[in-house]
C-alpha cells in the first residue's frame, strides 16, 4: 500500500480509554465511577462483565508501553479516570492518581511516544452522578476544575489534549436509553447533557489554553445515507444527521446549534443554554478529533415517536460486531466535513477500527487479516481525503490491546493484541505486525 499524501510528521497512534484497560478500580485512592455502579447491577453487561481488572493496565502499563514502542507507535492516546483523580468528583486531589499519570507519560516519552490524553471517556465520578450527572450544568464547571488539575501536573509534558470522547454517544446512550452508564433512559429529555458536556469542553478549553495547551474533542461522526429519494426518507436523514453529528460539531465550529425542531427542541436544548455558552463553547479548537466507524443509513418513521428509523446498509462485509464495512465512508465523512466547515480545523483521527472473532493459533498466531484489511481501507480513504484537500493530521487506531467493550463486555476483540482475559496473557496479532511495518515504511 502506498499513502503518498499524508503530511510529515503524520501521527501513527493507537487508543484506548481508562475503564476500558485499567482495572484496579479500587486502588490507591480510586473513586468509584458510574461504570462501576452500572456494571454491578445484573443484566446490564453481556455475561456480568466488568472492568473491575479489565486489562490489569493500571499495574502492566510498562509492559503495554513496550508494545507500542515495538509496533513504533509515534502517538498514544489513552484515557484519564476522573475518580482516580478526585475520587467524589470535586475538592481534594488524589496524589497517588496523578502518580500514576506521571509515569505512564514519562513512560511514554521515554519511548518517544507523544502522549494525547482524553479528559473524559464516560468514567464519571459516582459522586457526580449522584447530583444528575450531566444533566446538571455544575457537572461542567467540575469538569473544568478537573482539567485544570490535570493540565497543572502534566502540561509540561504533553501539547495535545482531548476534552471529551463521543459526547453524542454518551448522551444517547447513557441518559436517553440507558443501555451505558448511568443507565438513565430519558429519551429526548436527555438533550441538555449534550449542552452541559460542550459547556464542560468550552470551560476546560479556557483552563488549557490558559496554560499554552493544544485542545481537541473526539467526536462520533457518521455519514448519513437517506434510504431513497423520497423527501420523508430525506428529511429524516437531515434529522439524524442534525442530531448525530451536528448537535457537537456545529457549536464548536460555528457557536449555533442545529435545527432540532424535528425533536421538538429548540435552541435552548431543554432551557439548558445561557447566554456566554456557545462563546465558550465555540473558541478556536487546535485540531477536530473523528472516530469514525460505519455510516448510517436511515428512512422515515413507520410509527411516531423519533422522527427517524435506521435501515441496513446491505452489500458491504460485516465486523464481528455486525457493522458494515465501508472505508469510503471516511474519506466521503472528512471532505463533507470540510464542505460543511470551510474553516474546518486540522482533523485527527482519533478512533478507527474493527472487531474480529480473533483466536490464538497453536504456533500462537493470531490471523486477523480482516483487521489487517480494514485498517489498510481505512487509510487509503484517510490517504484520499488529503488528497482531496482535508488536513489531516494523525491516525490513532482503535484499538491498542482487546478490552472491555462496554456492554458487550469483552466479547469483542478490536485490539492489535490479543488478550487472554483469564491470564492477562497479551499477544501481538498479525495486524500489530502490519502496523509497525507500514509506520515504519512511512516514516522511511
Ligand atoms: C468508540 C468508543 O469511544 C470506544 O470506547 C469503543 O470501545 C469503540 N467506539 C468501539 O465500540
Amino acid at each position: 500500500m502506498t499513502l503518498d499524501h499524508l503530511p510529515a510528521n503524520f501521527v501513527w497512534g493507537a487508543s484506548t480509554a481508562s475503564y476500558q484497560i485499567e482495572g484496579a478500580t479500587k486502588e490507591d485512592g480510586r473513586g468509584p465511577s458510574v461504570w462501576d455502579t452500572f456494571t454491578a447491577r445484573p443484566g446490564t453487561v453481556r455475561d456480568g462483565h466488568t472492568g473491575d481488572v479489565a486489562c490489569d493496565h493500571y499495574h502492566r502499563y510498562e509492559e503495554d508501553i513496550a508494545l507500542m514502542a515495538e509496533a513504533g507507535l509515534t502517538g498514544y492516546r489513552f484515557s484519564i479516570a476522573w475518580p482516580r483523580i478526585q475520587p467524589t468528583g470535586t475538592g481534594e486531589v488524589n496524589l497517588r492518581g496523578l502518580d500514576f499519570y506521571d509515569r505512564l507519560v514519562d513512560g511514554l516519552l521515554s519511548c518517544g511516544i507523544e502522549p494525547v490524553p482524553t479528559l473524559f471517556h464516560w468514567d464519571l465520578p459516582q459522586g457526580l452522578e449522584d447530583d444528575d450527572g450531566w444533566l446538571n450544568r455544575d457537572t461542567a464547571h467540575r469538569f473544568a476544575e478537573y482539567a485544570a488539575i490535570m493540565a497543572d501536573r502534566l502540561g509540561d509534558r504533553v501539547q495535545k489534549w482531548i476534552t471529551l470522547n463521543e459526547p453524542f454517544i454518551h448522551m444517547v446512550w447513557g441518559y436517553g436509553l440507558g443501555t451505558h452508564a448511568p443507565g438513565r433512559a430519558l429519551f429526548l429529555d436527555c438533550l441538555p447533557v449534550a449542552h452541559h458536556q460542550l459547556l464542560g469542553h468550552g470551560l476546560a478549553l479556557r483552563e488549557l489554553r490558559a496554560r499554552g495547551l493544544q485542545v481537541m474533542i473526539a467526536n462520533n461522526c457518521t455519514p448519513v445515507w437517506p434510504a431513497s429519494d423520497a423527501p420523508a426518507d430525506r428529511a429524516a436523514a437531515r434529522a439524524y444527521d442534525n442530531l448525530h453529528n451536528r448537535l457537537f460539531n456545529d457549536p464548536i465550529l460555528t457557536g449555533a446549534y442545529p435545527d432540532l425542531s424535528a425533536f421538538g427542541a429548540d435552541a435552548t436544548l431543554g432551557g439548558s443554554v445561557r447566554d456566554g455558552d456557545l462563546e465558550l463553547i465555540s473558541a478556536p479548537l487546535n485540531a477536530l478529533g473523528i472516530n469514525y466507524y460505519n455510516p448510517t443509513r436511515i428512512q422515515a418513521p413507520a410509527s411516531e415517536g423519533l422522527p427517524f428509523e435506521e435501515a441496513p446498509i446491505e452489500g458491504y462485509r460485516r465486523t464481528a460486531f455486525g457493522w458494515p464495512v465501508v472505508p469510503d465512508g471516511l474519506r466521503e465523512l472528512l471532505v463533507g466535513l470540510k464542505e460543511r466547515y470551510p474553516a474546518l480545523p486540522p482533523v485527527y483521527i482519533t478512533e478507527n477500527g474493527c472487531s474480529v472473532e480473533d483466536v490464538v493459533n497453536t504456533d500462537g498466531t493470531v490471523l486477523d487479516l480482516d483487521r489487517i484489511d480494514y485498517l489498510d481501507t481505512h487509510l487509503q480513504a484517510v490517504d484520499a481525503s488529503v488528497a482531496q484537500g482535508v488536513d489531516v493530521r494523525g491516525y490513532f487506531t482503535w484499538t491498542l490491546i482487546d478490552n472491555f467493550e462496554w456492554a458487550e463486555g469483552f466479547h469483542q476483540r478490536f485490539g492489535l493484541v490479543h488478550v487472554d482475559h483469564d491470564t492477562q496473557v497479551r499477544t501481538p496479532k498479525a495486524s500489530f505486525a502490519w502496523y509497525r511495518d507500514l509506520i515504519r515504511a512511512q516514516r522511511g
